[in-house]
């Protein structure tokens, strides 16, 4: 069954990118491209991938002639957004906005049974959360405190941790997303 898992990396206090957006603290880390929780372990099951705009933007911004997707990609903005040719080929990059829940749909359709990622923001994670359509949270921490930039998921939600893995300086840790926060439940809600 298709499950839409936000994988990603972040400090040990919460940030996916500093105010600036720079990821420049993380790239730096030492990493075995081969080890425990790899990307290209991870990116061969999944067959559709979203992302919110900043990141979109940043990936530009970092590889402008590459794009290394190579399954449907949605963009999610209220601009227009002009898909650049990549090697004279456009990428299959679909534009969306408002309800998650529609892209999530279009996903799942486009991805022959593999399953979906969500790159980031923090926000767009939580708005297929609170649609309940997020199953998995996998969040590879680095050794680095930054103290404010962008969050990795700003919502208050309880997870269930399945496994933990090293590779160098990472620790990645595994999720089941379980729901709204207990405390933020109706009571006897929160009691089951
Ligand atoms: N550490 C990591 O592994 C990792 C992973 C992913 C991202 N990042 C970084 O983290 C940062 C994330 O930036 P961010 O927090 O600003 O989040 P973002 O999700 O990348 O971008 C937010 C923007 O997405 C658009 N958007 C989100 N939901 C929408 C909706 N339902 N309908 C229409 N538009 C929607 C809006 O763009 P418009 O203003 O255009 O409408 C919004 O301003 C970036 O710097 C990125 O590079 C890091």
């Amino acid at each position: 069954m298709t499950r839409l898992i936000y994988y990603t990396a972040t400090t040990l206090d919460g940030f996916i990118a500093d105010p600036d957006d720079s990821l420049d603290w993380l790239l730096r880390q030492d990493i075995d491209e081969q080890g425990p929780s790899n990307y290209d372990e991870f990116i061969k099951n999944i067959g559709a991938i979203v992302m919110g705009r900043t990141t979109y933007d940043w990936i530009r911004a970092h590889e402008p002639d590459k794009w290394y997707y190579d399954m449907p990609a949605w963009v999610m903005t209220s601009r227009d957004l002009e898909i650049p040719k990549v090697d004279g080929v456009k990428p299959d990059l679909r534009v969306a906005s408002g309800s998650v829940r529609e892209v999530y749909d279009d996903m799942v359709a486009a991805a022959g049974g593999k399953d979906l990622w969500v790159v980031g923001g923090g926000d767009l994670v939580g708005q297929f959360a609170d649609e309940r359509l997020l199953d998995e949270v996998i969040a590879s921490i680095a050794p680095v405190t930054l103290g404010a930039g962008r969050p990795i998921l700003p919502r208050r939600y309880d997870l269930e941790l399945l496994e933990v893995e090293q590779n160098k300086a990472f620790v990645t840790a595994r999720y089941r997303f379980v729901g709204p926060l207990k405390e933020d439940l109706p009571a006897a809600d929160a009691a089951g």
